[in-house]
């Protein structure tokens, strides 16, 4: 039987493998064995993480309104990396490394218990192509999108994972920012509907087109900050861009390109329940028959904010099989500080 492809089915099978090597650990008593099923659970470990942080949570994060849990997860996965390393300083056979084995079991038993009971539920009722995800999440683990068909070098594992952790924060902390500034800026925006609506009235108004100069300047200058996902990606400059195949990444910063792919899909530009919907701070789409309870804003807002915060979309046009792909998620560059 040919694996199941769905992302949910291929975290579970990570979840199973590495659950079953900790309980061979408690099992045997042979030294050399030990180390060798430790050395196998911490590269486990490592790649799991890894396609999560660059695929899964990230996505996760943007397409639920549940921030509280991508958090939660983010800071899980730290904790986890923790006892790695100092597992990895620790003499086999001595009471403490079988102790820090123990616990790290415990710890990794518990967190697949919070993704697999809270998370995946969550993601289950976003009605996203799974398909496409859980091809995404293996070509990250392949070590590259096979996009651009040349063999990927080795992928420099923890450089990815620190430039994909800074992009989160680098989100967190915008985010925050951009709601101390609604805040601020609330009572003096909220006045301004003749603007508003003159904007909408008119469909072309929204921010230009990036030209492929400004892509390539864009690429350039945010190469750290931005997912492999993303770095890897086809870009696609304009609406008369195609792919070269069924099931490639694409990405891009068009808004045009964004708009039709929303539109063949009957997806909505829609916001977190209660957000600005004059100066969205989340981008959500809302699609046909997923009720998430999502807020529906303009265009015009939700490509506003798509400019100002110099996001990327990436996406999928057809999934491997020919079939319509609703996969997409944002990207947000590493921004410079002072
Ligand atoms: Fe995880
Ligand atoms: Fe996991």
């Amino acid at each position: 039987m040919p694996r199941s492809t769905n992302a949910l089915d291929v975290l579970r099978r990570d979840h199973k493998k590495v659950l079953t090597l900790f309980h061979r650990f408690e099992k045997t008593e042979d030294e050399g064995e030990q180390r060798e099923l430790c050395d196998e659970i911490v590269s486990e470990l490592k790649t799991h993480a890894e396609i999560e942080e660059e695929v899964f949570y990230p996505w996760l994060r943007e397409a639920t309104a549940r921030e509280d849990l991508f958090e939660e997860a983010s800071i899980e996965h730290q904790t986890t990396k923790d006892l790695l390393a100092r597992l990895e300083e620790e003499q086999a056979g001595t009471p403490r490394f079988h102790a820090m084995v123990k616990v790290l079991g415990e710890y990794v038993a518990h967190h697949v218990k919070e993704e697999e009971g809270e998370i995946f539920p969550q993601v289950e009722k976003t009605g996203v192509d799974l398909d496409a995800l859980g091809q995404e999440l293996e070509e990250r683990r392949a070590g590259g999108p096979g996009v651009d068909g040349a063999a990927s070098a080795a992928p420099s594992g923890k450089a990815e994972i620190r430039a994909s952790r800074q992009a989160e924060r680098a989100v967190s902390a915008d985010d925050v920012a951009q709601e101390v500034a609604d805040q601020a800026a609330g009572e003096d925006a909220a006045d301004q509907p003749g603007d508003a609506q003159a904007a909408l009235a008119d469909s072309d108004d929204f921010a230009a087109a990036p030209s492929v100069e400004d892509d390539d300047r864009y690429l350039e200058e945010h190469a750290e900050g931005l997912s492999r996902s993303t770095r890897h990606a086809k870009w696609i400059h304009t609406p008369e861009d195609e792919p070269d195949h069924d099931g490639q990444t694409l990405a891009t910063r068009n808004p045009e390109v964004i708009r039709r792919w929303a539109e063949a899909r009957g997806a909505r530009p829609a916001t977190t329940p209660g957000g600005d919907a004059e100066r969205p701070r989340v981008l959500r789409f809302d699609f046909p028959d997923y009720d998430k309870g999502l807020q529906e804003v303009s265009w015009e807002a939700w490509l506003g904010t798509f400019d100002e915060r110099e996001l990327t979309f990436v996406f999928q046009e057809r999934q491997k099989a020919g079939n319509q792909s609703n996969f997409f998620l944002l990207d947000s560059p590493e921004r410079e500080e002072g």
